[in-house]
């Protein structure tokens, strides 16, 4: 019978997988086991270390609903996620960078005409949003999807409020044939991600902050183009350099202009000051899916 030690446990856990049939499991089974391995030989957990882990990732997805994703925000704020989506989106020249999708994003947003106020009676400073959809050589792409949503003005978003059912700052909007989309929002503010699980408690354990800078959300997608997804950040907000996610880019940091009462863009008469925001959007060729690492 053969005896596994610290020294050969790793290689012979390895072996067990060794008939796994599908060769880009096989790779993952691997290398999940070699690191998983490592990192325990290098921490050398005491038993009562080990139990405490088992718990976190066990209060980690008890706490996760059909409206809580806790798993995410653990990758988020590990910076897993933002790894991902780099080794995802490594060659974008001359196009949109990317960055986190978030756990806030409902599938299916209201479809609404341009030109719309998608506050949902969500309060906060007037936002005029507009912008151009392109493809990576400036060429207007009409009917466009634009899926936005973003925070209130207390950093709530519209499902973070128990007694609210309908949706409020998100909404879906299609380009017109000059690749245009304009609508009428509010300012987003910096807000903590949820810190009332065992993520929180992580972050407060490393004294880490829960919050992400101020943003808007787009979900952009247009036929035979990669889907967009990315944020617009407020220039200035005090948490851009220590965003709890990671998921600031400098090219995606936007003045969003204060305007003084008047005109707005499309005639309405502003009585108090309110904000303008301007993008051009340009989306990615869809190309055919890459070779993964050991796959067949
Ligand atoms: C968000 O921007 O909505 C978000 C992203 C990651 C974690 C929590 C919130
Ligand atoms: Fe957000």
């Amino acid at each position: 019978m053969r005896e596994f030690t610290e020294e050969n446990l790793t290689e012979a856990v390895v072996e067990r997988f060794g008939n796994t049939p599908d060769p880009r499991l096989k790779l993952i089974m691997n290398s999940l086991v070699r690191h998983l391995h490592a990192f325990v030989r290098d921490v050398e957990p005491t038993f009562d270390e080990w139990m405490s882990a088992i718990n976190f990732l066990t209060r980690t997805g008890h706490i996760c609903t059909d409206k809580r994703q806790e798993f995410i925000l653990l990758s988020d704020t590990l910076g897993v996620s933002m790894l991902v989506d780099a080794i995802n989106h490594r060659h974008r020249d001359g196009v949109t960078e990317t960055t986190v999708l978030g756990p806030f994003y409902v599938e299916g947003p209201p479809e609404m005409p341009l030109g719309s106020d998608v506050t949902g009676g969500l309060k906060g400073d007037p936002l005029y949003a507009e912008g151009t959809v392109c493809g990576p050589d400036g060429k207007p792409l009409a009917n466009a999807t634009v899926d936005v949503w973003q925070s209130d003005a207390d950093g709530f978003y519209d499902v973070q409020y128990a007694d609210r059912e309908e949706p409020g700052l998100r909404a879906r909007i299609r380009t017109d044939s000059n690749g245009r989309f304009y609508f009428w929002s509010v300012m987003p503010t910096a807000y903590p991600i949820p810190y009332d699980g065992p993520v929180g408690d992580m972050l407060k354990a490393t004294k880490r902050h829960p919050y992400r800078p101020a943003h808007l959300h787009f979900l952009i997608a247009a036929e035979g183009y990669e889907t967009l997804i990315t944020h617009l950040f407020v220039d200035g907000d005090q948490y851009l350099d220590s965003d709890a996610v990671f998921g600031v880019k400098k090219s995606l940091i936007r003045t969003y202009t204060k305007q003084a009462p008047g005109t707005a863009p499309d005639g309405r008469k502003m009585t108090a000051p309110w904000y303008r925001l301007s993008n051009e959007f340009r989306l990615k060729l869809a190309e055919p899916a890459r070779a993964r690492k050991g796959a067949a």
